[in-house]
């Protein structure tokens, strides 16, 4: 029988020499919606939302053990490509990543990486995925311009249409608008809630309110360990979501 996880996580652990970051994770993130990571600073959010894409494995020094299945294949199995892996599984930081180069550059700089679409597609690709970022209004009469001159907001909305030209499977998200005013917070949250119902989203955020408004589902970590995961509201009505929230608790 086909697995309906989009992640199946099995006894994940990452250290560093012998601290623990994450202590054997196990958690099955579903094919839809959005889900939320939760927790308190430092509580290995970020780096569960890496070992999704083998993104961690860039880090020096970290061990990671365990298995992380998607869509019912080992990711870390010795014939998987990162790079391909990574175009399949994109991600968006806290802080846009911005080349010094055209918008037109950024946003196709991943496809042309990977070489998956003939040289007379890129110009449409790059319009459909700035259209998908809503940013193609703002842009389109200075694509040659440097990104450099866009605002933060636009900057991030950037790096998501540099991630969907690649047409992934699932996004994954780091705290995407904890850098971003109020104004730029509600068109990535509009994007969010669009998106997912065309590719399911893992998104880390601190802010409780956020994850209410955007996740189904959510999982709640606590000093590098899954504490609780399940519908949105019941995790935010934990005793357990309080407890990790105070202080020297977890
Ligand atoms: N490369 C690293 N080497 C050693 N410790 C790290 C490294 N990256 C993160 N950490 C530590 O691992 C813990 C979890 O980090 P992180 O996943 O970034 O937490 P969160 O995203 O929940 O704030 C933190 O205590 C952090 O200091
Ligand atoms: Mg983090």
């Amino acid at each position: 029988m086909t697995d309906p996880s989009l992640f199946q996580i099995r006894g994940l652990t990452v250290t560093s020499g012998v601290l623990p970051l994450l202590q054997s994770v196990n958690l099955d993130i579903p094919a839809g919606g959005v889900f939320g990571f939760i927790g308190p600073s430092g509580a290995g959010k970020s780096t569960l939302l890496k070992s999704l894409n083998r993104l961690l494995e860039l880090t020096p020094g970290l061990s990671i053990t365990g298995e992380v299945k998607f869509k019912a294949s080992p990711i870390y199995a010795p014939a998987v490509d990162p790079n391909a892996l990574r175009a399949r599984i994109g991600m968006l930081f806290q802080q846009p990543v911005i080349f010094p180069a055209s918008i037109l550059a950024n946003v196709l700089f991943g496809v042309k990486r990977l070489g998956i679409l003939p040289r007379r597609e890129l110009h449409d690709a790059a319009e459909r995925a700035l259209r998908e970022a809503a940013l193609w209004d703002e842009v389109k009469d200075r694509l040659k311009g440097s990104a450099l001159n866009l605002s933060i907001g636009q900057q991030q909305r950037l790096c998501l249409a540099r991630t969907l030209a690649c047409q992934p499977d699932v996004l994954l998200m780091d705290e995407p608008t904890s850098a971003l005013d109020n104004r730029s917070t509600a068109a990535i949250e509009d994007l969010v809630l669009e998106l997912q119902s065309r590719q399911p989203i893992v998104l880390v955020t601190h802010n409780l309110p956020q994850a209410s408004r955007l996740c189904g589902r959510l999982a709640l970590l606590c000093a590098g360990r899954l504490v609780m995961f399940g519908p949105t509201a019941e995790v935010l009505d934990a005793p357990a979501l309080e407890q990790c929230l105070t202080p020297s608790s977890c």
